[in-house]
């Protein structure tokens, strides 16, 4: 997340632009695109400063209860709609920050609000399951035709979890478990006197020293376990103690990509390379490969299909796991429901997890052997969440209604191609920019980053920010090319602040 979320700065006036409507429309919308929230407002609206003076009062009324020093922007969620988003104030933004990524549908998504309503709804909410222990019958359907409809290909199996960190966490501990177990001969083996006792001291052979191996400036969560495999900043990880575990680098691509082919083909070389000796020499065993398809918190680095089917290709050789986080890229963002799509992969990942979009969290695999041996090594009292579930599969019926993998692909495509004229026009401002044929998973780096963050409230855009320098652009589904206009057209504004 942006430095610039992170800071009380932001709690001071940006400069007021103007406290005009902005009546422009776009191209798109003139010309007839069907937007997919026919009440939707045609253009943002900024009325005043931002913040404005209702939400610097609810502000300071939050901080005396809870710790606001993170606070972007205090929102009223009954008037944000669509692509929009409302503050106390009457102002309405377009968000292409999404709360980080994670809103696929839009606010106040009608057909969403009918999920909520229905009686499935209520009993899952009112009588919460203890899933491990106490699953209702209806759950193997709420399953089968939602999470695991939407299943990548190759894995057909499902473990629910609370949110991103938990997702990962509960991956790794399936992968150290499934590691060892193959160590002692097999899942009827049973575990030795030594491994019962070693264990409850936190002492290897029953807590083993094994490592999960992850890249420079990724992000996998702040549990624990998850937050031993972060390397974005450090900020995150101060003071927590960590597992030894390696981290291998990521490809540090040059841009434009066309004029660079030979010299990031090298260096996606050498990070296999590196990750090839690491496996074999690091002092903890490496059970398991994690890595994001795109690095989003630590600055939406990109890697080429050629480097993850290496990847894949290390992994099975030296028996390692391969654990794709698609906690971000996940349910569509980058014009394929999961961004590893875009790899074909000659066999699937061992694990995948999910959040964000989803609404819902957890990993899916294939192997059987991946549930480990017995029960209650993977478990917790509510094992996810039967109405987030349900959230997620009418997620997924809008998803399929509105054809919205498909429309974030070409909305993307159009989006990039005008980034790409901009980045012409104004070289300083877009550096780098990055994200072609991947949807709308779009960003580039600018020199002054959070200021450009700041500014463009002021022209009614809410936009996030990754790494030290990026702007990274992480809009919903519903984020239609009559957006897109809008979007460039303040970004230009801004540039010529
Ligand atoms: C790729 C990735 N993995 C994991 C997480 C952690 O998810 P959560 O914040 O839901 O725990 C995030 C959050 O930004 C993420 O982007």
């Amino acid at each position: 997340m942006a430095s610039l979320l992170r800071s009380s700065a932001r709690l001071r006036s940006v400069p007021r632009l103007s406290a005009v409507r902005f009546l422009s429309t776009s191209p798109h919308l003139r010309a007839a695109e069907k937007p997919f929230f026919p009440d939707e407002p045609t253009a943002p609206k900024v009325v005043t400063a931002i913040p404005g003076p209702k939400n610097q009062q609810a502000a300071a009324e939050l901080d005396q209860v809870f710790d606001i020093r993170s606070l972007n922007m205090l929102t009223d969620y009954t008037h944000s709609i669509g692509n929009y988003i409302a503050d106390l104030d009457g102002n309405l933004l377009l968000d292409v920050y999404a709360q980080i990524a994670s809103i696929p549908v839009g606010y106040n998504n009608p057909n969403l609000l009918k999920v909520v309503q229905t009686p499935e709804m209520a009993n899952a909410l009112i009588n919460r399951p203890a899933l491990g222990n106490f699953p209702s019958s209806e759950w193997a359907g709420i399953l089968k035709t939602g999470l695991l409809k939407a299943a990548p290909k190759g894995l057909n199996q499902v473990f629910t979890a609370m949110a991103g960190s938990d997702a990962n966490e509960t991956a790794y501990k399936a992968a150290f478990m499934y590691r060892r177990q193959l160590e002692r001969g097999g899942p009827d083996a049973d575990f030795s006197e030594s491994d019962l006792t070693s264990t409850m001291v936190n002492q290897s052979p029953g807590s083993p020293h094994l490592s999960i191996l992850s890249f420079k400036k990724a992000f996998h969560g702040r549990l624990f376990g998850s937050l031993s495999t972060t390397r974005s900043k450090p900020i995150h990880k101060l003071d927590i103690p960590a597992f030894d575990w390696p981290q291998a680098p990521f490809p540090s691509l040059k841009y434009p990509l066309e004029e660079h082919a030979q010299e990031n083909a090298q260096e996606e070389q050498r990070c296999l390379a590196e990750v090839e000796r690491l496996i074999k020499e690091f002092h903890n065993p490496v059970a398991a490969v994690v890595v994001e398809p795109i690095q989003s918190e630590g600055g939406d680095n990109h890697a080429s299909p050629a480097f993850f089917q290496g990847l894949r290709d290390i992994t099975k050789k030296h028996n390692v796991l391969f654990i794709v986080d698609e906690v971000q890229t996940g349910v569509g963002a980058t014009g394929k429901f999961w961004a590893h799509d875009h790899w074909n992969l000659t066999s699937p990942p061992d694990i995948v997890t999910f959040s964000k979009k989803a609404q819902a969290a957890g990993y899916y695999y294939g192997n059987p052997a991946l549930r480990p041996n017995k029960p209650y090594r993977q478990f917790n009292t509510w094992m996810g969440d039967p109405a987030r579930a349900l959230i997620f599969r009418g997620i997924l019926q809008e998803i399929e209604r509105l054809n919205l993998v498909e429309n974030t692909a070409a909305t993307g495509d159009y989006l990039y191609a005008g980034l790409e004229r901009l980045a012409k026009q104004y070289p300083e401002a877009i550096q780098n920019l990055r994200g072609k044929g991947q949807g709308t998973f779009v960003a580039w780096d600018t020199p002054k980053r959070d200021e450009f963050l700041a500014q463009a409230k002021t022209v009614g855009v809410n936009i996030g920010g990754s790494g030290a320098n990026a702007v990274r652009l992480r809009p919903m589904l519903v984020f239609q090319k009559h957006h897109a206009d809008l979007l460039l057209e303040r970004i230009e504004k801004i540039f010529k602040l």
